[in-house]
């Protein structure tokens, strides 16, 4: 961003090996904790690291292999091999061997079958086989298919009119119809609408106001009003602002030194809040919105896939 003069530094090494000891300490306690969220957790270390120009420090044929063997008969992925299937990891599987630019492993009738035989009658999506519908995954259909190229294997109408149903009359969007307005679910709605060509649905002056509004004193986010800041709010509400057009409603100098606030500078990694312990999910997010932000030294990433920018182009432009 322009005027980064007056912005801290990013302590780009730091945050390198903290992902790559994260991914290598298996069995310490954060991983243990970790363990049923393996495929997420290494789809936001390695896209942090490619953010950073480091992807290439990572094994990619280890990690495909690996993937693929979280992946089962019905085409779903679970979070770690031997886990059920859910539609929360086939994204990241899906994420993480776009990023390699390993797409062609997958056998993508079976995948994408498995995610429409997801959809419900009403339009909505179920997370697996157990039923829970959110518009989290709605999102999370329709962004795996696009990458897939395989968005006719849903029906689009359909899914886009259920998003369209929970919406508020704030402007925001909720996780099922009449569910309160959040960040997160925001980002959900307005990154299916985004890639579906529906954002028109979107009263962006209401919904800019309301996201904008998430700012507070110190010039961090947060997610809902009465909450607390956190870094991963500067993903989900910076990359709605900039998918309708109202980023230069908050501002950005602010944010982006609130993010910076919340890194270990001396061990890498960066927290929900200045000071509390970092994990890589707020390293992510953190990286992610100084990204959003054009924060020097790392790439753009996109707002709607939250893969980089290169990657997006090599699927859809094959540059
Ligand atoms: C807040 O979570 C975030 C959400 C509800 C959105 C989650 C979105 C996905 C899982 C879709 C995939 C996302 C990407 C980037 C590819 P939280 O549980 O931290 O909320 P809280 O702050 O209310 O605890
Ligand atoms: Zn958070």
């Amino acid at each position: 961003m322009s005027g980064n003069q007056r912005m801290g530094n990013l302590a780009v090494d730091n945050h390198v090996k903290y992902i790559l000891s994260v991914e290598k300490r298996k069995d310490d306690f954060e991983s243990v904790v970790m363990e049923h969220l393996r495929l997420n957790g290494v789809y936001w270390g390695l896209t942090t690291l490619d953010l950073l120009g480091k992807l290439d420090t990572v094994d990619a044929d280890e990690v495909v292999t690996w993937i693929m063997k979280c992946q089962h008969e019905s085409g779903g992925f679970g979070g770690n091999i031997g886990h059920d299937p859910h539609i929360l990891y086939t994204i990241s599987a899906v994420q993480v061997l776009a990023l390699f630019n390993k797409l062609h492993v997958l056998d993508i009738e079976k995948v994408a079958s498995y995610i429409s035989a997801l959809q419900n009658e009403d339009g909505s999506f179920s997370g697996d086989i157990w039923g829970e519908v959110d518009t989290r995954f709605s999102y999370i259909a329709i962004c795996c298919l696009s990458i897939l190229r395989r968005l006719d294997s849903i029906n689009v109408e359909k899914a886009v009119n259920y998003i369209v149903s929970c919406k508020n009359v704030d402007g925001g969007f909720g996780c099922t119809p009449g569910g309160e307005s959040h960040a997160g679910q925001i980002f959900c709605c307005v990154g299916a609408l985004a890639i579906t060509g529906a954002l028109h649905h979107i009263d962006k002056d209401l919904l800019g106001w309301w996201l904008c509004e998430r700012q507070v004193k110190n010039g961090g986010l947060n997610g809902r009003p009465e909450k607390l800041p956190d870094v991963c709010y500067s993903w989900w509400v910076l990359s709605s602002l900039i998918m309708i057009d109202r980023v230069h409603w908050i501002d950005k100098q602010k944010l982006g030194n609130f993010i910076l606030d919340c890194q270990d500078t001396e061990n890498g990694g960066i927290s929900d809040r200045p000071d509390d312990a970092v994990d890589v999910y707020h390293t992510f997010f953190g990286v992610a919105g100084l990204s959003l932000l054009e924060f020097p030294g790392v790439k753009a990433i996109d707002p709607a896939y939250a893969l980089p920018v290169d990657v997006v182009n090599r699927i859809f432009f094959g540059r």
